[in-house]
């Protein structure tokens, strides 16, 4: 495992895990999967070095939560424990009292990063970061973060703050890559991170899905990545990642997460549907790509235009309904 080169309590790995797939129904991954094969993927990860485990009160409506809490067991002291606020009616004291819920479920007495789950389009950050500050004086919250947010949106949360706010989590991989226009330099420069989610786009970028066998849970059959279009367009992109994978006996998922984590800056949290693929994910830390196959792939990534918009929506129908 490699880490992030950053000034925190708990040094943060390059890979971490996701898992909203955890008690989630959208998902789909049934009972077995988040009463015995979640914990088990969270006790491997610890094994493997992983130490940013990211959650969040909205996952699963708690599950989420309460399994990664169960499961890190008397281990939580010793990872970098992520959670999220959703930010409904985010006043100071709704903030205090749902960190509390949090860390109840986690069974933690701290959250290492409390995050803002995404901008609040009509409260001002000033009135969440009132109550973030109070999380922090008294200990409960190690480092701030948010979400989902641009730029300038992160500096004045950051200005109302007082202080760092550590990270932004965003979608960020080969086929999402408007982080590359400001969050990473602005991480970069700043000794800020961007914890990287969707590395591989639900699953598009391990190559296991096509036309043939498209992913049947809901979160997929909403996204339009998964149209039987854009799967075959995105074939060149996989191919690239077949071909860069095969180079270093390595699968297309690990190439995707290994070109998301090259930058300094960047940690990533794919989410596991099994032990084998946490191993694989985590084992991507690992992997040097050389400057030919970085940039080899940034051009595949480039050529990949899936349809989008109006058209998107008419195929998500047409999937949806069977016609
Ligand atoms: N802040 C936000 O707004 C936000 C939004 C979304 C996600 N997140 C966070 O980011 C995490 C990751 O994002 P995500 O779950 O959306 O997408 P992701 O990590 O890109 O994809 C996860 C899925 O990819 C497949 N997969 C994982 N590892 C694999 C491997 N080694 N080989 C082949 N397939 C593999 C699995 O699905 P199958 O095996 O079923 O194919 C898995 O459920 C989430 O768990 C959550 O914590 C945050």
């Amino acid at each position: 495992m490699r880490y992030l080169d950053i000034d925190t309590d708990t040094k943060i790995s390059k890979i971490g895990l996701g898992t909203w797939q955890f008690g989630s129904r959208e998902w789909g991954y049934g009972r077995p999967y988040a009463e015995q094969g979640a914990r088990a993927i969270v006790r491997r990860a610890l094994e493997l070095g992983v130490t940013l485990f990211d959650t969040a009160e909205i996952y699963g409506f708690g599950r989420s939560e309460r399994i990664l809490g169960e499961a890190l067991g008397a281990d939580l002291d010793s990872v970098f424990l992520a959670t999220k606020l959703f930010p409904l009616v985010p006043v100071s004291p709704v903030v205090e009292q749902r960190a509390v819920a949090s860390a109840n479920r986690l069974g933690a007495s701290r959250l290492d990063l409390y995050q803002v789950h995404q901008p609040n389009p009509v409260v001002r950050d000033g009135t969440i970061m009132r109550g973030m500050r109070a999380l922090q004086r008294v200990g409960l919250v190690g480092e701030v973060g948010v979400s989902n947010y641009s730029l300038p949106r992160w500096r004045l949360a950051e200005g109302a703050l007082g202080s760092r706010v550590l990270s932004n989590q965003v979608r960020y991989s080969l086929v999402t890559r408007s982080p590359e226009q400001d969050l990473l330099p602005f991480a970069e420069s700043h000794g800020r991170i961007v914890i990287a989610y969707s590395p591989l786009e639900q699953g598009l970028l391990s190559g296991s899905y096509h036309r043939a066998n498209r992913p049947v849970n809901r979160v997929r059959a909403g996204n339009p990545l998964f149209l039987p279009e854009n799967l075959e367009r995105a074939s060149d992109l996989i191919a690239t990642l077949r071909e860069v994978a095969s180079a270093h006996s390595v699968t297309p998922a690990q190439i995707a997460l290994a070109w998301v984590i090259r930058h300094p800056a960047v940690t990533a949290i794919p989410g596991a549907s099994s032990v084998e693929q946490l191993e694989s994910n985590a084992a991507a830390a690992d992997i040097d790509l050389t400057d030919e196959q970085y940039e080899a792939l940034g051009a595949a990534s480039a050529r990949f235009r899936p349809i989008g918009g109006p058209a998107a929506l008419a195929g998500l129908a047409r999937a949806r309904f069977g016609r």
